[in-house]
């Protein structure tokens, strides 16, 4: 009975999504601060009214109680994944590889975000353009552009489906009601920060319309089997709106990486249930769209590896692992004269921490003086490195960039750097090499190989120091 329903008052983070029965100035969960935003909930309008509605394929039995059961009588029918037929995106979304079984799983809920203009929305269009092509209804909402809009935007990209539905609107309720009719096996919310419920009482884009919008699509996945793609912005320090809160939601999370001034485009998974998180897609921006980079391995160093480009000071080319495959990146420091006690250390694409440690040690270690000196590092493309086998370069790039010297064209560096100032192996050496060796390197400089285990390829130059010092004699 309408009149007999409460109104329930809760604070929830926007930074943690963390509920408070009362109002606080610092989110007693995550201590930010103003971070707390008032969410009615009307009691006895409860989500359990959801509960009867299901849409298209029912994967589970809605309806029937739950009952706990031995987990060898559970269902195991693995139901097959949605492929998109982008290989460089279905390797993000997972599976297993090689039988081309990697893709969107049915019923999960997919949450895409990305700076403004980086191409979400062309990455998707064109996902849903070849799973229609797939016999695979889609349904592309568009909250933010008109019909129109997509509809010129698929043209461009030359995309022409009949499996394909466009849907502008922001109405959660009417846009489900347009799944219901239309049955489609998945669905694209473009983005999820434009659409509200029309029963709630706050803003499109605020957290009590985010969370609760999420959670009817993630629910509606969930009993009919329809995956969900949502799209999400970036906030001005670079995180999700409504970050944790949604990620918690959602199945799988893809950010998009890169620099949007430049063509290249990574996509990453940074949470997946259903696969690993350490492969990327990598793309580039053209004028027909996103396309896969099929040779992905040198592009990051391409000007340097095609042109021929003199190395300049502070440039070093290091192997990383990304997921199955390695790539070859640049990664380049400055130093500039700064002031005693507050010297800044500036990163893009490298962890700060790592930063100062490696700074430590190369004062410490190998008699670099950079207490007053401004330190930049930037890995180039726009890519972010975590692995500490980046170490060696940006340790020889910083050094080389305090030195003005560089090192000969066609040599790469591996190694991780220890407290000690010492170099340590990395794992998968041989992949690294042979990488490095395949765009032209000739000399790689590397830990001591440990025993006969690691095959050096033809043409290649193993150069092994056993630590940062003596890597940084190498420097011309
Ligand atoms: P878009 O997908 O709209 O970004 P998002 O949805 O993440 O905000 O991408 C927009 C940018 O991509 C825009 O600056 C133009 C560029 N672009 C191309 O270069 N080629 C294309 O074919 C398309 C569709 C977009
Ligand atoms: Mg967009």
């Amino acid at each position: 009975m309408r009149s007999m329903a409460k109104t329930h008052r809760r604070y929830i983070c926007r930074e943690c999504g963390a509920v408070q029965a009362q109002w606080y100035g610092k989110c007693p969960d995550c201590g930010t601060w103003d971070a707390l935003e008032e969410h009615t909930t009307v009691k006895g309008a409860s989500q359990d009214k959801q509960r009867g509605e299901s849409h298209g394929t029912v994967i589970a039995n809605v309806g029937d109680v739950p009952q706990a059961m031995p987990i060898t009588e559970l269902d195991d029918t693995d139901y097959p994944r949605l492929a998109t037929g982008i290989d460089e995106l279905d390797r993000v979304l997972g599976g297993p590889r090689n039988d081309g079984q990697q893709g969107i799983v049915p019923g999960s809920a997919v949450l895409v975000g990305g700076d403004p203009g980086i191409g979400k929305s062309t990455l998707l269009l064109q996902a849903a353009d070849q799973l229609a092509g797939r016999d695979v209804r889609v349904l592309y909402v568009t909250s933010e552009e008109s019909a129109q809009q997509t509809r010129l935007r698929a043209r461009r990209l030359g995309t022409e489906s009949k499996n394909l539905y466009v849907l502008a609107d922001t109405n959660l309720a009417r846009i489900i009601e347009q799944i219901r009719k239309t049955q489609p096996r998945v669905v694209v919310i473009d983005s999820v920060q434009m659409i509200y419920k029309g029963d709630l009482d706050a803003a499109p884009g605020s957290v009590t319309q985010l969370r609760s919008c999420c959670m009817e699509l993630v629910y509606m996945a969930k009993s009919s089997g329809i995956a969900v793609v949502l799209v999400g912005h970036v906030t001005k320090e670079g995180t999700l709106a409504g970050p944790r809160l949604l990620e918690h939601l959602v199945d799988c999370v893809l950010y998009f990486e890169g620099d949007r001034f430049q063509s290249h485009r990574l996509v990453r998974a940074i949470k997946n249930r259903f696969g690993t998180t350490q492969e990327v897609g990598i793309f580039e921006m053209t004028e027909a769209g996103l396309q896969q980079v099929t040779d992905p391995s040198g592009i990051l160093a391409a000007e340097y590896t095609h042109n021929h480009r003199n190395p300049t000071p502070g440039s070093v080319i290091c192997p990383v692992l990304q997921g199955t495959r390695c790539l070859l990146v640049e990664v380049q420091a400055l130093t500039a004269t700064g002031f005693l006690g507050s010297a800044k250390r500036k990163t893009s694409g490298i962890d700060g921490n790592r930063l100062a440690m490696l700074i430590a040690v190369l004062e410490k270690r190998a008699e670099l003086r950079l207490a007053d000196q401004d330190v930049f590092v930037s890995v180039v493309g726009g890519m972010k490195i975590v692995e500490p086998a980046a170490d060696a370069a940006i340790a020889l790039a910083i050094a080389g960039a305090h030195y003005n010297r560089t090192l000969e064209h066609g040599t790469a560096i591996i190694g991780e750097v220890g407290l000690g100032g010492e170099l340590r192996a990395v794992q998968q050496m041989e992949l690294r090499l042979r990488e490095a060796a395949r765009l032209g390197f000739t000399k790689i400089i590397m830990p001591p190989l440990p025993g006969a285990g690691v095959r050096v390829p033809k043409g290649c130059e193993p150069i092994q120091v056993s630590s940062l010092s003596r890597a940084i004699q190498v420097l011309g």
